[in-house]
């Protein structure tokens, strides 16, 4: 059974240290990508509404596996170091930001703080232990807290020290971010209503057909994005219904054209569930965000469709169609998750939500 945190919990922790694990896997400057951020903002103000004592852990970018690919000396790049001063703005009270893993001082260092201080550690992944899923790392985290929160759900299909092995050492929970993500996501694969159309674009389109197979299985029609001119080995099934006009610079394909959008915008507009990872088109390129900006109009104008949407570069571009006013509509859950969301709505089980059993 997994815990939950609530009020009730977060009381009974009261002046205590929690070890919590967010998802800070984006681009500090970009504010495109502040939906994940924002997520996790609930979880926090509710540890220090009762005067909790918060270590923010987090990885960022895959920077050992890129520092051997270029051979750099230096891993700056991905220093979790700017978020410390957004979530100070975000939450009006100072995080203060631990650039060495020197367990013994940092723990002095908390242990010294008063009540209801925050803290960002630097990027785990600096960390060799910690994609090993190392027993011994996530001791020594585990020593710098009482009690655990995963509230980082985009990680959670990774076997990583921070959201697996420290469960072993710390009485866990799910943050209210995770919560919200296990309860929109779990039950899509056993009741979805018909016509169920699934929305792919962006990257990898092959790797997220095959990673969603089931849903795909059951799915009354798929959508590609413009990627699907350019990636090969995407497989032609009749269901899968492919651009017919496209938007291109020089050789390359960057958006689906208007005929593609009325298209696809009739089977959104009749769709009962709809899944959309991706969006169709270079959307972060002037000129050629006209695909996604149709697709999201034609999303949100769906009011009675269960509606699921993930991946990074999805969320980023919410932005497109984004004003003050913009209030999610209730049919429409959002996902943090990229990777973990297309697994986790395909029914595997995810190790860091294993773990918190
Ligand atoms: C994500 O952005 O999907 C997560 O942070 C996981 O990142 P990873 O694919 O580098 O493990």
């Amino acid at each position: 059974m997994i815990k939950f945190l609530n009020n009730s919990v977060a009381k009974k922790y009261s002046g205590k240290t929690c070890l919590l694990r967010i998802d800070l896997n984006i681009e500090s400057g970009a504010p495109l990508d502040s939906y994940r951020l924002e997520a996790v903002l609930p979880t926090i103000k509710l540890l220090l509404k009762h005067n909790i004592k918060v270590v923010i852990l987090s990885h960022r970018g895959r920077p050992l596996e890129i520092s051997k690919i270029k051979n750099l000396g230096g891993i700056v790049n991905y220093t979790t170091r700017s978020f410390a001063s957004i979530l100070s703005k975000k939450l009006k009270t100072k995080v203060q930001f631990i650039p060495e893993f020197d367990f013994p001082k940092i723990k002095n260092q908390i242990d010294r703080s008063k009540s209801g201080s925050v803290f960002l550690l630097e990027n785990l992944r600096f960390l060799a232990g910690e994609e090993k899923n190392d027993p011994g790392l996530a001791m020594q985290f585990s020593l710098l807290g009482d009690f655990y929160v995963n509230d980082a759900f985009a990680v959670s299909h990774r076997k990583n020290a921070s959201v697996c092995a420290i469960t072993k050492y710390l009485p866990s929970y799910a943050g209210l971010c995770l919560e919200k993500e296990l309860k929109n996501l779990g039950s899509i694969l056993k009741y979805t209503t018909r016509p169920f159309v699934i929305i792919l674009g962006g990257a990898k389109l092959k790797e997220k057909i095959l990673k969603l197979k089931k849903l795909v299985r059951k799915a009354d029609s798929v959508l590609l994005g413009s990627n699907a001119f350019n990636e090969s080995g995407i497989p032609k099934e009749p269901k899968f219904v492919w651009p017919d006009d496209a938007r291109k610079n020089g050789r390359f394909i960057w958006d689906i054209g208007p005929f593609t959008v009325n298209s696809y915008a009739d089977l959104i507009n009749e769709a009962g569930t709809i899944i959309w990872n991706g969006p169709p088109g270079l959307f972060e390129k002037k000129g050629f965000e006209k695909g996604t900006i149709g697709i999201w109009k034609a999303v949100l104008s769906n009011r009675k469709a269960k509606i699921i949407i993930g991946g990074g570069e999805t969320t980023a571009s919410l932005s497109l169609i984004h004003n003050s006013k913009f209030i999610i509509p209730r049919n429409l859950f959002i996902s943090t998750g990229g990777g973990a969301m297309l697994e986790y709505v395909n029914g595997k089980k995810l190790p860091a939500i294993e773990a918190l059993k």
